[in-house]
């Protein structure tokens, strides 16, 4: 196996060739003055099973794109197989069709991928897993959780309060609960589907004198945390964080999310960012051994 470096996630797959110890495919990249992009495989890729990493969060047209091309790069110089490793998959959270007259997104983003050349796919928390079971090649959900449950571990709030923001992300509670080994609960949250507002009603748990931990997928506006934590805070939690696997962070997010009484947003490095503090390496590199020695 070797692993190709996608301009979009180059520190993340260097981590990943470094645990594995598979060999690295550099890839060069630009931008046409008109906005379009180029992408190069820079070393052979001949014969190889190659595992391309690239996350497809903000620019997502621009990065799907470099992943599509370094797929069908990747083919056109003899690849055997291409697994696409893609942290962060963009559009999975539409698919369905919500509202009459939608596409179903994430559908088109997959049939794209395959046509480009991807035969294969792990991702980390997607949305809903139900949406890779319309794949057209084998496709894999891993979860981050685990580790990031383990980060507040090592920094000392075991026991802690896992709280999911909706009953829908319950089991991403039960997983960091499993690691934390506290209590877990969740929260009624109601989303406007036209202007994408959510607001939340509180649950019978008890966290007074508590520290709680957030879990979510993503964190895109903030709207989700901003609310989980007020309650919190009115329930009496004594510090309350807030953990996410794509801290996406839109706009003024971060500040929002700080003003409403979180001590720290601890991401991973699916979107590189300052709050990137748990690496999906090992994630990957797990699997990818798994898939190599099977
Ligand atoms: C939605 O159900 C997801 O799990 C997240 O809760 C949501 O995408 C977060 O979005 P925002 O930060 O805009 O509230």
């Amino acid at each position: 196996m070797k692993i190709i470096l996608g301009p979009a996630s180059t520190a993340l797959g260097e981590k990943i060739a470094d645990l594995t110890g598979f060999g690295k495919v550099s890839t060069a990249h630009k931008t046409f003055p008109d906005g379009e992009s180029y992408v190069r495989l820079e070393d052979n890729v001949q014969n190889e099973h190659v595992v391309i990493v690239q996350t497809t969060s903000m620019p997502q047209d621009t990065r799907l794109m470099q992943l599509a091309f370094m797929a069908n790069a990747a083919k056109r110089n003899g690849a055997q197989k291409v697994t696409a490793a893609v942290p962060y998959l963009a559009y999975a959270r539409q698919d369905k069709m919500f509202l009459q007259g939608e596409n179903i997104s994430i559908e088109t983003v997959a049939a794209m991928l395959k046509a480009a050349g991807v035969d294969a796919l792990v991702t980390v928390n997607i949305h809903a897993e139900d949406a890779l079971n319309k794949f057209p090649f084998p496709s894999k959900n891993l979860s981050a959780i685990p580790l990031l449950a383990d980060y507040f571990v090592k920094e000392g709030y075991g026991k802690a309060f896992a709280l999911a923001p909706d009953k829908g992300a319950m089991y991403i509670a039960r997983q960091a609960q499993a690691v934390l080994r506290g209590e877990a609960g969740y929260l009624e949250k109601q989303r406007d589907r036209y202007t994408g507002k959510t607001s939340h009603t509180g649950k019978d748990f008890n966290v007074k004198g508590q520290t709680a931990i957030i879990f979510d997928d993503i964190i895109s506006t903030g709207g989700t945390i901003v609310g989980a934590a007020k309650i919190l805070r009115e329930l009496g939690a004594t510090h309350v964080f807030a953990a996410c696997v794509h801290p996406l962070l839109i706009g003024d997010a971060e500040t929002r999310i700080l003003d409403a009484g979180v001590e720290e947003i601890v991401g991973t490095d699916s979107v590189p960012s300052h709050t990137s503090k748990v690496t999906l390496a090992p994630l990957f590199a797990e699997w990818l051994r798994a898939q190599k020695s099977g």
